[in-house]
Parts: C-alpha cells; structure tokens; sequence
C-alpha cells in the first residue's frame, strides 16, 4: 500500500491489519507507552473545507508517534492562486514525508499521488472519507468483535461516508445495508466496485429507498448529514427530500433491541437525528471520533514508517 486514497485501494488483509495495529497504538496511548514510530518525519495537511475531527486527530496522531503534522490552507498556499498540482505535488515531495488532503474533487488526490513522490492520504473528497470508514469498523470491532457477524445500515445521503462506509464493509465480509432516496443512491462505481468485493468476502450488501427494510435486525445504524460541505445551496430542499429517513426511536424499533447509533460529525439534531437518539446510550459517536486518532496513526505507520 503506498497511498490511502479510497478503502477499495487496500485488500482485505490490508484493512484488518490496520486496524489491529490501530487497537494496539490505542492501547499503547492508553497506557502511557511512547511509540515514536515517525520520529523526525513531516506530514503536510491541505484543507480547501473545514475540519475538526480529522485536522486534530492528524495533528495529535503525527506528534504522539515523535513526527510533526504542518496545516495548510489551501487559500493561503500557491494553489489557492492556481499553481499547479503537479508543482505543489513535486515541491511538497522535497520537504515532506507524507501529504493528507480535504478537498471536493476525488481526481485532485488521485493527481496528488500520481505526480508527487510521498505518501498520500484521503482526508475526505466529495466521493469519499475512508479515514472515516476505518474508524467506523475499529468502534464496531471494539463493540462486537468479529466484524463478520455485524450487520450495519445506513440511511441517509449516498455521500462520501456512505461510499467509504460501503467499501470498507465489503471488504471486511460484512453484512451492509443501505437506504437513500432515489437519486441520492452510492457513486454508482462504488455499488460497482463494492460488488465485485462482495462475491470475494462473501459480504452481504443491500442497496435500497426503505429506511425501515435497511435497519431491519441491524447491528448499528449510522447517519450522516444530509447537507455535505459544498452543497449548501441545495439545503431546504434537502430537507423535504430527505425528511423520511431521519433516525430516530420509531426507527430504532426496526433493528436489534441491542443496536447502536454512529454519525461521522459535525450532526445536525433533529435533522438527520433526534437529540434523543445521538444523546441517549445507544450513542456510539465519540468513540468514534477518538478513533479517527487511533485508526490514522495506524495508516500513517503503514504509509510513513519506510
Ligand atoms: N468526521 C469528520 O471528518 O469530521 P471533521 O469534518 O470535523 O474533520
Ligand atoms: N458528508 C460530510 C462529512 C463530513 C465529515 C461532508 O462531506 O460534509
């Protein structure tokens, strides 16, 4: 593996081993024990949307394994102002050891990784979050164990964390259910993808419009909001489109009486949730968050400790 730019880069083995190296650089933090694996190297971070979750856990993840992690604003570099990505890529290669990248087009970090000569890692495109989705599968692995036997919907928009979501549950042979609108469905190449994934692992995905059929005996339910950045203008229509397939507790009563709920973050209640559900127990939202830390430094240790 030499970039992390979709989930469906990685093989299945590939996937579970980040994320046993994740539980264990996780317990590693948790009991004080250094592991400067990258010391002395250098991430470079662009972000062109903004970020909370994934600028500080990069940030922190780089300096809890002795490396360094630099912020940049893409309006405050070069390439705000249009130079190139093949310059930016080939000038970033002499200084750093690795380059992580939010932006909105997916074909920017695929340019990324094909001009310059460092690691590169997806830090959310509008087609895909797979930092996210490994993440997601490390808190669902703490909480059951074998991710074989997990069933996981999800209901809401087809986005760059559905499309992540998907991918990272077929290759781990999951059980993936989800329910969008018509015309908010997955990208279309990773339901391709994805497919052909499944017959491999023998993952189990169902791609439909109902959010009750989708949750029907699942494991977890995760949502995400149904206005991604850079889709701001399209917001109150959003909300008519979408108003259907809001989690809450009548939904809840379609899956496991033991299921738990996820969220990417930022959430927007009583939206795409209740309070009441991204509040109350069932609520697995800040394990998820803590475990971007874990699940990065794991990718980053694959990627950088070369
Ligand atoms: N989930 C996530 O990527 O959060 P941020 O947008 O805050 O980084
Ligand atoms: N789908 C959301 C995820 C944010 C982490 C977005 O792209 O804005």
């Amino acid at each position: 593996m030499n970039h992390l730019l979709k989930i469906s880069d990685l093989s299945s083995a590939e996937l579970f081993d980040i994320l046993e190296l994740a539980a264990k650089l996780k317990a590693k933090q948790k009991m004080g024990q250094e592991h400067h694996l990258l010391r002395g190297k250098t991430l470079a971070m662009i972000f062109s949307k903004s970020s909370t979750r994934t600028r500080i856990s990069f940030e922190v993840g780089m300096h809890q394994l002795g490396g360094q992690a630099i912020y940049l604003n893409s309006q405050d570099i070069q390439l705000g102002r249009g130079e190139t990505i093949y310059d930016t890529a080939n000038t970033m290669t002499r200084f750093v050891d690795g380059i992580m990248i939010r932006t909105f087009n997916h074909q920017d970090v695929i340019d990324f990784a094909k001009f310059g000569d460092v690691p590169v890692i997806n830090g959310l495109t509008d087609l895909h979050h797979p930092c996210q989705a490994l993440a997601d599968l490390l808190t669902l692995s703490e909480i059951y164990g074998n991710l074989k036997d997990v069933k996981l919907a999800y209901v809401g928009d087809g986005n760059n964390v559905a499309n992540s979501l998907m991918e990272a549950c077929s290759l781990a042979g999951m059980t993936f259910s989800v329910a969008t609108p018509p015309g908010y469905e997955c990208a279309p190449e990773v339901i391709d993808t994805v497919k052909i994934i499944a017959k491999k692992t023998g993952a189990q995905i169902n791609i439909c419009n109902d959010a009750k059929e989708a949750v029907a005996d699942s494991d977890a339910i995760y949502t995400d909001t149904w206005t991604s950045m850079g889709q701001e203008d399209e917001k109150q229509k959003r909300k008519e489109i979408f108003k259907e397939y809001q989690v809450n507790d009548e939904l809840f009563g379609y899956a496991k009486s033991s299921a738990v709920f996820m969220h990417c973050l930022p959430a927007y209640r009583e939206l795409e949730v209740t309070k009441r559900v991204i509040d109350g127990v069932r609520s697995k939202v800040f394990d998820q968050a803590e475990n971007r830390l874990h699940a990065q430094k794991a990718v980053m240790c694959k990627l950088m400790c070369k």
